[in-house]
């Protein structure tokens, strides 16, 4: 990713979220979601993951992910930080998810075991 230029898979994303209902930052603000309510939302169809405090879905960003839908999977439900983190620590992952924000995380971070 370089500054000032949106990255290709970003652009791609935001143009197909037309159908998709955006919530705010304000509203994801008062929308608390326990970890194993995120566990619950663990396949394809209906991915969420947390990521530095917040709720995401991840769904409709799967398959526009330059790593691929397989690199993401055995995240679904649980928490995204720390990995994305050690994988590519200079993406924005905010940037790429916050169009897709559900809610705030009530509680600590689940990770896969
Ligand atoms: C859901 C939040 C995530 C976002 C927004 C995101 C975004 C991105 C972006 C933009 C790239 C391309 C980087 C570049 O310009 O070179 C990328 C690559 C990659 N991502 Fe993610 N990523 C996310 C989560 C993850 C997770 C959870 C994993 C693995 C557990 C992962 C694994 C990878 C890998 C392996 C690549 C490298 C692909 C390649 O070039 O071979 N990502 N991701």
């Amino acid at each position: 990713m370089h500054r000032g230029k949106v990255h290709p898979s970003l652009k791609y994303f935001l143009d197909s979220l037309k159908n998709y209902k955006i919530i705010s930052r304000e509203e994801a603000a008062k929308r608390m979601i326990k970890p194993e309510e995120v566990l619950q939302h663990n396949t394809l169809q209906d991915a969420w993951a947390s990521y530095k405090g917040s709720v995401y879905n991840l769904t409709p960003y799967c398959k526009f992910h330059p790593g691929g839908v397989g690199s993401l999977t055995s995240y679904f439900g649980y928490d995204i930080t720390k990995v994305t983190q050690g994988i590519h620590a200079f993406v924005n992952v905010e940037m790429f998810l916050s169009a897709v924000i559900v809610g705030t995380l009530d509680g600590e971070p689940l990770v896969p075991k």
